[in-house]
């Protein structure tokens, strides 16, 4: 190959990915004997009806494209959720149904600009069509799919310990609009793990005049969802996924409901065969065993509360969680140096240098025998 130099190598790339700051993902170090409590992985592994399902998928069919639509899994989502299939897409994990909520609803600044200029539009409308807003903290991919897109972004902060403003907060925060083309609301919010109602999302919903997507990771774990306002309102979509209560990670299976209008866009971006045929088959075998899994979401949230209190003990803040993970403020020495510590002793826990919880460390649910491990070695850190 021709040597290039590495100055030269750049102008190969566009401008808008060359100054592109990367999602970072949790560690998925490999080290014997990890305690690892850092990416919000369920500690308890798929039910054998799914290993089973999997395992016996794996033959002479390899060699066939999988469902393009994950039809069959559609229909056993939309039988659960008493909608049609048509409100349901199947995506790559839930992290591809976001990036292609920013793709199909946002309008890039850069495409704009030159088609609406010079009798165009007013700069505020303008800028709302490209507009991802979202609050703050919260996931942290929502700000880099806008990046990538070439739209503009917006991060409002939450209001004290997390809360969800309320509208009269947000009509006051100049920053918030309510005609951004896409808001994202990660609900329960993460990092933080505080759950909100649904009445007071429907509010936030109404006001609202671009699309709203709620993403709803973690909700299995709360008290109350929104999917209810993906079916009422032609505006709002929810993002599920399979990765955290249903311990399905590995295999990359999310899904967004909502109006069969904003669901058909969103089909027609996507990749031909979005989904991988084995992540069909273990969503499908997933579905026959709610009630396994339902039982396992006890187990986890009965773990979070009773690590809440004896963390709490030991002088740890702990924000209420309505997830699999809790955000925790640690006593006696910074966050960042308890992180290390816990590493030291092969417990991974998360750190978000964000400047709102960058004190505070994200600590994921694992089974009762690791929860008492992270008890033992922060009080021997202490
Ligand atoms: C708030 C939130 N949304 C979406 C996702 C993406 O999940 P997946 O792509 O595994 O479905 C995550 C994963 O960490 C998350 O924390």
């Amino acid at each position: 190959m021709t040597p290039m130099a590495s100055r030269q190598m750049q102008t190969l790339i566009r401008p808008l990915v060359r100054g592109l700051t990367p999602y970072v993902p949790g560690e998925q170090p490999k080290i014997k004997g990890l305690i690892k409590l850092n990416t919000n992985e369920n500690p308890y592994p798929p039910s054998p009806r799914v290993r089973a399902a999997t395992r016996a998928a794996v033959d002479g069919r390899l060699r066939l494209y999988p469902n393009p639509t994950a039809q069959p899994l559609r229909e056993k989502l939309a039988r659960l959720h008493d909608c049609r299939p048509e409100n349901i897409i199947v995506g790559n994990g839930s992290d591809e149904l976001l990036a292609l909520a920013v793709r199909a609803f946002v309008e890039p600044i850069v495409g704009q600009a030159a088609r609406l200029s010079p009798a165009g539009k007013t700069p505020a409308l303008l800028c709302s069509k490209s507009l991802v807003q979202f609050l703050t903290p919260s996931y942290s991919l929502y700000p880099v799919l806008a990046d990538i897109h070439g739209a503009a972004r917006s991060a409002v902060p939450l209001s004290a310990n997390f809360a969800l403003p309320s509208l009269a907060e947000l009509k006051r925060a100049r920053q918030w609009d309510f005609r951004a083309a896409l808001t994202f609301v990660t609900t329960p919010n993460a990092p933080s793990g505080r759950g909100y109602r649904a009445a007071q999302l429907e509010e936030l919903c109404r006001a609202q005049k671009g699309v709203v997507l709620l993403d709803e990771a973690y909700v299995d774990f709360a008290r109350e969802n929104a999917l209810a306002l993906a079916l009422r309102y032609p505006h709002v979509l929810v993002a599920r996924t399979f990765s955290k209560a249903y311990s399905l990670c590995f295999q990359r299976v999310g899904y967004c409901v909502g109006h069969p209008d904003l669901i058909a866009a969103l089909h027609k971006i996507r990749d031909s065969y979005n989904v991988n045929g084995l992540g069909q088959v273990a969503a499908l075998a997933t579905l026959d065993d709610l009630p396994r899994y339902r039982a396992n979401f006890r187990r986890i949230i009965v773990t979070r509360d009773h690590l809440s209190r004896e963390l709490e003990a030991l002088g740890f803040r702990v924000f209420p969680s309505q997830t699999n993970f809790i955000l925790v403020r640690p006593p006696r020495f910074p966050a960042k140096s308890w992180l290390q510590k816990l590493r030291d002793r092969k417990i991974l826990v998360r750190w978000f240098s964000d400047p709102s919880i960058r004190d505070c460390l994200r600590i994921t649910i694992g089974r009762p025998d690791e929860a008492a491990a992270l008890v033992k070695v922060a009080k021997a850190i202490l």
